[in-house]
């Protein structure tokens, strides 16, 4: 899969993403990542990318024209972009499914206190990776693009490692225990050990459910 990330802070996406699963992801080329930089696509002598805001308010807005022009040197017909904001719709595994299935994402951040409103005509989809704000839009790219790296044919070695796991099934996972079997006082629960995979299967299903009446009861109401 290609992406395209415009940022003004290219390392704050490069730099995360270049070790782990991730990393070898990119060495291996089933994820090629390319930067494209805003200032780079300014026309002043000072670069500039941002400007005060229309009506008042606090800091500073990022400048649409040459975040557009960025867009436009790496948009395709089959380019599927999307825009990092607060504002926008909570990321969720159902998602970053579907986002695995496109051929080329463009993921366009803002920094400061965001982007020129109007940029939004030139996105696909508006997202957010949950209700508080970070410095830009590039933490929430990392999130994005770690999570729908991990989805893509070859990425990792079991077929099935991506499809037990957290949210896939609207259940948080059963707790996970490795050696030793005692740790601090603490046992590894016993039908773990028993070798019995049809107890075992029902014990981690069991767990699941249990954990997530628990923690996280919207899982189960909602259709994610
Ligand atoms: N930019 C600032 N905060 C954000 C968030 N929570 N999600 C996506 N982009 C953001």
């Amino acid at each position: 899969m290609k992406i395209d990330v415009v940022t003004l802070f290219p390392g704050m996406v490069d730099v995360p993403l270049s070790d782990s699963i991730v990393g070898r992801a990119r060495k291996d080329k089933l994820l090629k990542l390319n930067f494209e930089n805003p200032r780079d696509f300014t026309l002043d002598k000072h670069k500039t990318v941002d400007n005060k805001m229309y009506g008042g308010g606090t800091g500073m807005l990022m400048m649409a024209e040459p975040v557009f022009k960025a867009l436009e040197k790496v948009k395709k017909k089959d380019s599927f972009v999307v825009l990092l904001s607060p504002r926008g719709a909570v990321f969720n595994q159902k998602t970053a499914l579907s986002l695995a299935k496109k051929k080329h994402l463009i993921f366009i951040c803002g920094h400061y206190e965001g982007i020129d409103d109007r940029i939004g005509n030139y996105a696909d989809l508006e997202l957010s990776i949950g209700d508080y704000v970070l410095t830009g839009g590039e933490p929430a790219a990392v999130a994005v693009i770690d999570s729908v790296t991990r989805l893509l044919p070859g990425v990792l070695k079991k077929a099935d490692a991506t499809v037990n796991e957290s949210f896939s099934f609207n259940l948080l996972e059963a707790p996970q225990y490795t050696r030793p079997e005692v740790w601090k006082d603490l046992k590894v629960p016993k039908v773990l050990l028993s070798g019995n995979h049809k107890l075992i299967k029902e014990w981690k299903k069991d767990s699941a459910l249990e954990i997530t009446k628990k923690i996280r009861p919207d899982l189960l109401k909602e259709d994610k």
